[in-house]
């Protein structure tokens, strides 16, 4: 592949039971994740070498893979032992790992083939500067506005990410760090990567229930517990991008970065324009956690 000299030296890629040099990896041209997107993805982030909320993760690759009718293609156990390997093999101590199970190749046709067909597997890893995360971590960032035009079931980690990608392309042109998504009747669902929360004007702690409007964020439900916890109230329900404004914090979560700060929403200062104490927080019950697993 032309490409394939520019790949960092020595990264591997798992590729259905194999280790390969990142760039000679590759599956089938009639995969079903390839021609339908017909695949479920997780990205775990790793630091100072610890999975961080592993089986979190693992459990939604098997929620995601049960809702379209796919078999996890090994046991959680083995699944465990081939991030490891992927991990040791990269040399990974901070970053992501990759991982997606499509439904594998198959003659091209739209219906879920009858007949068993063997899953795709693939892992990846790569390295990212902790630095960088704790910076954005510490400073924030800003977000602005696209219409929420995905499908129905955006419970389900799919590899079908089109309008995530036009949305996030629409955010950086404007030089934002994530688009949020707002559905028809004006709720902010979440980010295109990340999900959305807000402590409004008076104080609460928001953000989308769960359900077929955003993805079952990871980090999202360890927030929760950690809220319950310290007891921060939290409650789960719509808020239109109107509250979003006119709210005194505003802030995102995922896999790599546990209550980011947003500064702004579409070009309007939220709260003074910077890193919010709940925001800070929940960031510090979020580390607190992760020190201890290291
Ligand atoms: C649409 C969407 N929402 C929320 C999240 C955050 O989920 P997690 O905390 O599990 O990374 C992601 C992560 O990829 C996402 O793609």
């Amino acid at each position: 592949m032309k490409w394939a000299h520019k790949k960092p030296p020595g990264r591997v890629a798992y590729v259905n039971g194999r280790y390969l040099p990142h760039g000679a990896a590759g599956v089938h041209i009639e995969d079903r994740g390839l021609q339908f997107g017909d695949a479920i993805y997780e990205v775990v982030y790793v630091q100072a070498g610890v999975p961080l909320d592993e089986e979190g993760h693992l459990v939604r690759l098997e929620n995601s893979l049960t809702a379209l009718e796919l078999a996890m293609p090994m046991s959680r156990t083995a699944l465990r032992f081939v991030l490891r390997e992927v991990m040791g093999r990269n040399r990974l101590a901070d970053g992501r790992l990759y991982l997606q199970v499509t439904r594998g190749a198959f003659p091209r046709d739209h219906p879920i083939p009858d007949e068993q067909i063997k899953p795709t597997l693939i892992v990846t890893a790569r390295s990212s500067d902790p630095v960088i995360a704790a910076k954005k971590l510490a400073s924030g960032i800003t977000v602005v506005t696209q219409l929420d035009i995905r499908w129905g079931r955006r419970d389900i980690k799919t590899t079908q990410l089109l309008p995530n990608l036009l949305a996030k392309t629409a955010a950086k042109r404007a030089g934002a760090g994530e688009a949020w998504l707002v559905d028809p009747d004006g709720f902010i669902t979440e980010g295109c990567a990340t999900n959305a929360w807000i402590v409004t004007a008076a104080g609460d702690v928001v953000t989308h229930p769960l359900g077929p409007e955003i993805l079952p964020g990871v980090t999202r439900s360890v927030m929760l517990a950690l809220a319950a916890q310290a007891q921060i109230a939290v409650a789960e329900r719509k808020f239109t991008l109107a509250e979003a404004l006119a709210a005194r914090e505003a802030f995102i979560s995922s896999a790599s970065g546990a209550a980011v700060p947003v500064l702004a929403i579409n070009g309007k200062q939220i709260g003074d324009g910077r890193p919010g104490s709940l925001t800070l927080r929940l960031q510090a019950l979020y580390g607190g956690l992760k020190s201890c697993l290291n």
